[in-house]
């Protein structure tokens, strides 16, 4: 039987578009109640995508694409400096305690990027 909700993969990125703890790609999203977007990164070897909304005020995190923290070891808002896990999105510092980020479903392969959608985030066109 079909699956009713069947997935509709988007190819994020070629797979080497993603630098160990460099730039992220940013992608344009809905989330439902507006235009924001998500965000993938490579960390420890791994793609990680998550919504681009801060656990603190709910603005985007990046700075002209930059996610990481000097170190390459966390993600970091750069409004005010809440980080992040870059595995789990749990919030492991700063004024975002106790919150997470919205984390996406990614798979990398055939080296590249791959996000399956599901729920509110959704993909929308530039
Ligand atoms: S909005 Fe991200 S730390 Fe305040």
């Amino acid at each position: 039987m079909p699956n009713a909700c069947s997935d509709t993969e988007i190819r994020v990125c070629a797979a080497g578009d993603l630098a160990e703890g460099g730039l992220g790609v940013k992608v344009p999203v809905t989330d439902g109640s507006g235009r924001t977007t998500a965000f993938f990164v490579r960390y420890q070897g791994r793609v990680y995508g998550y919504l681009n909304r801060c656990a603190h005020v709910g603005v985007e995190l990046d700075w002209e694409g930059s996610f990481f923290t000097r170190a390459g070891d966390l993600l970091m808002c750069a409004r005010h400096g809440a980080t992040y896990q870059p595995d789990t999105g749990l919030c492991v510092g700063g004024p975002c305690k106790n919150g997470r980020l919205v984390a996406l479903q990614v798979q990398e392969r055939d080296e590249a990027v791959y996000w399956t959608p599901a729920g509110k985030i959704q993909p929308v066109a530039d």
